[in-house]
């Protein structure tokens, strides 16, 4: 394995679109922190960036709907989301914003020199555009159906169900997210980043000689590079952003994926100013990147692709990507508010960071999608940080109070518990640094834990509360090991638990620390008085986890205003009865308002005939622009007997969904499927 001087962290640069929640800090933050902290007490040089991500179309998205500006909005998020990083103890050495100067100088300068180089193409091509908003629709600002698998709320660069990266155009039925216009196609061009090009020398890089990452990043690189890789736009038709920095180029920001990544660099140019050059471009530095699943080939493919055109810059070393983190069975989202925010998590729990990073550890979704439950988080403070880690330590320092008043005793000759305490000690050391250097946070967790379990037996089994009534020098001895355990917990627990490892120092008078250390059967000097016993955890009572499912519940309440109950369901019915309805699958050739009508669309459908057939439905509430059903294939009676309506017979009846809000949608086949097909 190569050798490396210092070691460059970086981690996912959150959109300032919203707060931070607990899937962003298990997937990202404290993996990221765990291992920056872990390299420094090794003694390493070590950088940890971080900074928001103020770019894209989320952003203006948000603003556009809030009637703020764009920078009202970031500036919002930035602080909210900064200060709940430093609340949760994440020690990054810089945190930026894409919207500083330094960054829109150093993304410029990164765009010009390839620009120069002749690294880019560029070409024209047709674009979605909205005529009423006068503007091109990009990335976030069209949805449609993706092409891959039919989801109907695809947006124009991903298709959150299947997770496919898609182009705008790609999308089925598009629609603008501005006006819920039909966008026509207009001629624009933009600069396209070859990826082509770097196919080989990817493949050499991460199929070859990058075998040891983790099975799910190295598998989401395997695939995309045998599709073969598509040249990509790095511009947009866009007013926020970074101004693309050539001529000719007014009205084009650099896409959002263009500048993000390069906001690693800005951000360590504004710690180390020309320093960065060390951090980026010597070749004795390891680089890292910490990010989420859903960000794996930007972090692989397309930035390190940008790296090689540049032509001056390190790659990246190992890119340990996390899967996702679900709350209570269900995924996490913004827009459904199901999530637990860090600014509120540090509200409601003051002083319990440690409890929110050791559950998210111990439940980190490394290979897997993971859950996150509060009675699970509740169990966890309770049974292991309480009854095994806290309640050691509270042991040892009590006890040390008790027999020693507070001064640390000297040891006699210590007997084989001792001695297999610390060989035990110095084994789990072992496999926790092994754990840690291969990014196995939730081992490395279980394994420090482990420490602590040690230390418990070994109490139990020397019971010092027994020997002392006959023999005082024994005690010292074994109250002398227990608080060394403890330094050694310190020392063990400060990557994961730092706050809880700051409060042990200071009561056990260890000012510095480091990991050599570990291990150690002679930390705390015997004489040495230490702190008055602190609890270090205190158990979560019931009411406290109930008060935040209840929270939940009302989130889920509000998002699910006519929740249906098992009794609401209709009478039984034997399948010679269903099989008299005759669903058919249509495709919308005409839909519009009836006149004189509030309720009433008038459908004109392919139902498979060859004869369109005329459909009344009482939707038009829920559809003020009928167009966007045109093209859609929906599920329609065929025969509910004809009725007229206003003048016009209706041939049929559409089915539609009922949704909470009492808006209807009309329902439909997932994936395409000729009109006139029955449904059974
Ligand atoms: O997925 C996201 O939240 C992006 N804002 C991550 C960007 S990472 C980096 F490239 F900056
Ligand atoms: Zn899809």
């Amino acid at each position: 394995m190569k050798e490396f001087k210092r070691t460059l962290i970086t981690t996912a640069l959150p959109y300032a679109n919203g707060p931070v929640h607990i899937g962003h800090l298990a997937g990202v933050y404290v993996p990221a922190d765990i291992y920056a902290r872990y390299l420094r007490l090794k003694g390493e040089e070590v950088m940890m960036v971080g900074g928001s991500d103020e770019h894209g179309v989320p952003i203006t998205i948000k603003a556009k709907n809030e009637g703020v500006t764009p920078q009202d909005i970031v500036d919002r998020y930035h602080n909210i989301i900064k200060n709940s990083f430093e609340g949760l103890g994440i020690s990054f050495d810089v945190y930026g914003r894409t919207t500083s100067e330094t960054h829109r100088r150093t993304a410029s300068d990164f765009f010009r020199k390839l620009y120069e180089k002749g690294e880019f193409i560029e070409k024209t091509s047709m674009q979605l555009y909205d005529e009423e908003a006068g503007q091109f629709l990009a990335d976030r600002y069209v949805t449609g159906t993706c092409p891959h698998c039919g989801n109907e709320h695809a947006y124009g660069d991903q298709c959150e169900n299947c997770g496919t990266s898609l182009n705008a155009t790609d999308l089925i039925n598009p629609k603008s997210a501005i006006t819920g216009n039909v966008p026509v196609l207009k001629e624009t061009s933009h600069w396209y980043l070859p990826l082509d090009k770097w196919q080989s020398r990817l493949e050499e890089w991460i199929l070859k000689d990058h075998k040891e990452w983790k099975p799910n990043v190295y598998g989401q690189c395997k695939s995309w590079l045998e599709m073969g890789l598509q040249p990509r736009a790095v511009s947009r038709d866009l007013d926020w952003g970074i101004p693309v920095p050539v001529e000719g180029a007014e009205g084009k920001v650099l896409y959002v994926w263009f500048d993000a990544p390069i906001g690693y660099i800005s951000n360590t140019i504004d710690l180390v100013g020309d320093d960065y050059t060390k951090w980026w471009k010597d070749p004795e530095t390891r680089m890292l990147h910490f990010i989420g699943k859903d960000n794996i080939v930007f972090h692989c493919i397309v930035f390190p692709s940008m790296l090689m055109a540049d032509g001056s810059y390190n790659l990246p070393d190992n890119v340990p990507a996390n899967e996702f983190l679900n709350l209570e069975d269900d995924k996490i989202s913004t827009s459904r508010n199901w999530a637990v925010w860090l600014h509120e998590y540090l509200e409601d729990f003051p002083g319990k960071q440690d409890v929110l990073r050791y559950v998210l550890t111990a439940n980190a979704p490394e290979t897997k999608d993971n859950n996150f439950t509060w009675k699970d988080f509740q169990t966890r403070n309770n049974s292991e940080l309480v009854a095994i880690l806290g309640n050691f330590v509270n042991r040892a320092v009590v006890l040390t109070h008790k027999y020693f008043e507070g001064v640390v005793p000297a040891a006699g000759e210590f007997t084989e518990a001792e001695t297999n305490l610390f060989d035990e000690i110095r084994h789990l050391k072992d496999e926790l640094s092994a754990a840690l250097d291969t990014f196995h946070f939730r081992d490395a967790l279980r394994i420090a834990m482990d420490m602590a379990r040690a230390g418990n037996k070994y109490l139990q089994e020397t019971e010092p509360w027994k020997v002392a009534k006959t023999d005082m020098a024994r005690t010292a001895t074994i109250l002398y090991t227990a608080i060394q355990v403890c330094a050694n917990l310190a020392i063990a627990f400060e990557p994961f638990l730092p706050f809880m490892a700051a409060k042990l120092m200071k009561m056990l008078g260890m000012e510095n620390i480091d990991w050599a250390m570990l291990g150690g059967t002679d930390l705390i000097p015997a004489g040495r008085k230490i702190g008055e016993p602190e609890l270090l955890f205190e158990k979560i009572e019931d009411g406290v986890i109930e008060a935040q499912v209840q929270k939940l519940l009302d989130t889920k309440k509000a998002n699910q205003l006519k929740a249906w109950k098992p009794e609401d369901v209709k009478e039984d019915v034997e399948f010679e009865t269903f099989e008299k309805v005759d669903i058919r699958v249509g495709k919308v050739l005409e839909c519009s308002k009836v006149k004189k009508s509030k309720k009433l669309l008038q459908f004109s459908i392919d139902d498979g005939t060859g004869t369109p057939r005329t459909i009344l439905s009482g939707i038009a509430q829920s559809y003020p622009d009928p167009e966007v059903l045109v093209g859609k294939e929906i599920l329609f009676v065929a025969n509910f007997a004809p009725r007229k309506m206003m003048g016009i017979e209706s041939q049929g009846m559409i089915l539609s969904a009922v949704n909470p809000d009492g808006t209807l949608t009309v329902t439909g086949p997932t994936a395409p499927v000729q009109p006139g097909c029955s449904v059974g």
